[in-house]
């Protein structure tokens, strides 16, 4: 579609605004129902039946979540013979058109879902060879058009070739695939909204993504099962991601977990309150007649979902982390106001202190968004209790702003630098120090810590394109130990910067105690065990 990427570029020069999909729908995420993390590739006709309708007998469409989804394995083995993609008469009987008839009779929006692959995605290791839509995009546009779909679902199995399943690293671009079927969709008139699932492979974000797509998955699955760990890794994941969301172009988390095993209530809350704020699309999967009365709450709060329905569609971005203890983020709304979502990392209900100039602000009138209290006025700072894995959604009015501090810079190469520690040019301009840790270490030295040293507020500007697919011990992070004055080393968790290693993460802040008052003071970076970022430079406060 020509005059779209045309329309695509005038609006990056002209306003600056980004490449965005302009196909009338997924202005804000998307909210609905998937069966997926509940039934994974096993939904039968009867269970999209009764999940349809108890999604509107909860009341949740009134809410938002208006679009009702396959997923997995109602696709065939074999097209028609007409060469059209076709569903399997025994998980759908009366067929997919006939359930989409359904569907819409409820009031709701009707999903589909492919793969831009020769077979499509299934759940027994990429042995049952449902059709996938790579080479038929035309056809399959215009067959889930004439079924009545508002919505496409687009997977990236068996993207490479007919033997290979699943591919994080493939050899060859996939973005064509995502191209090819959204003209194909836009060419069939119908509006559907395209949602991405190739799981973050070759950075979405930055293709990008939002030119094709209305949503882009950013990372593998959140599951199954569900887990904290899982969530810490997609957190991590969208760190260097967050500019790239806007009115029709978001980040997707992956669908929710809150109403399932392996997450406690307190998660479940932080999980959705995250989502919504990073405005992920929010896509219920749970198996909607056992859910409990306190999962069901969190995902009726009207408060959160209007964050995650703002029309200024911008995603919190990442303010701060201390490390093992708790994070930061914050990012504008619509009205004026700020939004701050602090996430507990410890594992017991503690005293959180939210520090407000961590989101720019020496006050601010504070409202709490789980509980809908008013907070009133707070100055310099914010302390309650937050459970294990809870999370504080606070937003904030009539900010006013603090000074940034300023910085004295070392460069990285200005370093001493010891074991493997070595120089790495990444352009003309930024030389990085590279190969920290595993007995690499990096010593600046004449360091100034002012005239009564002390505490300093210490700022690192570092390279970390270790992205991951599964689960590590810091997955999408690096770790690094930071020594002041060879004192005791502090561990500092550092997210993703990007996928490659040529994109700076800037101004990533710790408080380090033992400065000395004067310029003779060092700061070492290594890990004993694995590998930090590359650092540009380090800046400590004036
Ligand atoms: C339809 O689904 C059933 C049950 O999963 C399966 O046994 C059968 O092979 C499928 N048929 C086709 C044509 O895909
Ligand atoms: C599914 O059933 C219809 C008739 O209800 C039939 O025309 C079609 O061939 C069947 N498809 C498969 C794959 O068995
Ligand atoms: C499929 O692609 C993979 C690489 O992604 C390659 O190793 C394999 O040989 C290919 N198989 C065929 C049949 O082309
Ligand atoms: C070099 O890389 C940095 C970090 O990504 C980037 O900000 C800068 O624009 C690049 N400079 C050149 C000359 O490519």
């Amino acid at each position: 579609m020509l005059w779209r990427r045309l329309e695509a570029l005038v609006s990056l020069s002209f306003f600056s605004v980004g490449l965005a999909l302009n196909n009338g729908v997924g202005v804000t995420p998307a909210m609905g129902y998937n069966p997926y993390n509940a039934f994974l590739c096993s939904t039968t006709e009867a269970q999209y039946h009764t999940a349809a309708q108890t999604l509107v007998s909860l009341g949740l469409p009134a809410l938002g979540y208006h679009y009702f989804n396959l997923d997995c394995a109602w696709q065939s083995t074999a097209r028609d013979s007409a060469g059209r993609i076709t569903w399997n008469n025994t998980t759908l009987p009366a067929g997919v058109p006939a359930l989409a008839t359904f569907v819409h009779n409820l009031g709701l929006k009707f999903g589909v879902y492919s793969d831009g692959g020769v077979f499509a995605c299934d759940f027994v290791g990429g042995t049952a060879h449902y059709v996938g839509s790579l080479g038929h995009e035309t056809s399959d546009a215009a067959t889930f058009a004439s079924w009545g779909a508002d919505y496409l679902k687009y997977d990236n199995c068996y993207a490479v070739n007919s033997t290979d399943f699943v591919d994080f690293n493939p050899p060859i671009a996939i973005e064509p695939h995502y191209t090819a079927m959204s003209n194909a969709l836009a060419a069939t008139g119908r509006p559907i909204l395209f949602s991405a699932c190739e799981w973050g492979v070759q950075d979405p974000a930055r293709w990008p993504a939002s030119a094709v797509a209305n949503s882009w998955r950013i990372s593998n699955d959140i599951g199954p099962p569900a887990s904290w760990d899982n969530l810490f890794r997609i957190i991590n994941q969208v760190v260097p991601i967050t500019q790239f969301a806007g009115p029709g172009g978001f980040n997707d988390l992956d669908m929710l977990e809150v109403g399932n095993s392996g997450l406690t209530a307190d998660e479940q809350q932080t999980h959705f309150a995250f989502w919504a704020a990073v405005k992920s699309p929010l896509i219920i999967s749970t198996d909607l007649t056992a859910i409990s009365s306190q999962a069901l709450a969190v995902l009726k709060n009207t408060r959160i979902i209007a964050l995650n329905q703002d029309s200024l569609g911008k995603s919190i971005s990442f303010k701060r982390r201390y490390t093992n203890d708790h994070d930061v983020w914050s990012g504008p709304l619509a009205d004026g106001s700020t939004v701050a979502v602090i996430i507990n990392w410890q594992t017991a209900s503690r005293s959180l202190t939210f520090n407000l100039a961590d989101v720019g602000f020496s006050s601010a009138t504070a409202t709490d968004l789980i509980t809908g209290a008013s907070l009133g006025k707070i100055t310099t700072s914010f302390t309650t209790t937050v459970p294990a894995h809870g999370s504080m959604v606070l937003k904030l009015a009539g900010g006013v702003a603090v000074a940034s501090p300023t910085f004295t810079f070392y460069a990285a190469t200005s370093g001493t630098l010891v074991g493997g520690a070595a120089p790495r040019v990444v352009n003309s301009s930024v030389t990085v120090v590279g190969f920290i840790g595993n007995g690499g270490t990096l010593t600046l030295s004449g360091v100034d810590g002012g005239t009564s040293g002390g505490t300093k507020l210490v700022s690192f500007d570092y390279i970390n394109g270790d992205v991951t697919f599964t689960n590590t011990a810091c997955s999408n992070c690096r770790n690094t130990m930071v020594s002041v004055n060879g004192g005791t080393a502090v561990q500092v968790q550092m997210p993703l910067s990007a996928q490659t290693w040529d994109i700076l993460f800037s101004g990533y802040l710790v408080s380090l105690s033992g400065f000395k008052a004067g310029k003779t003071n060092t700061i070492t970076l290594s890990n004993p065990t694995a590998f930090a970022p590359d650092f540009y430079r380090v800046g400590v406060a004036v």
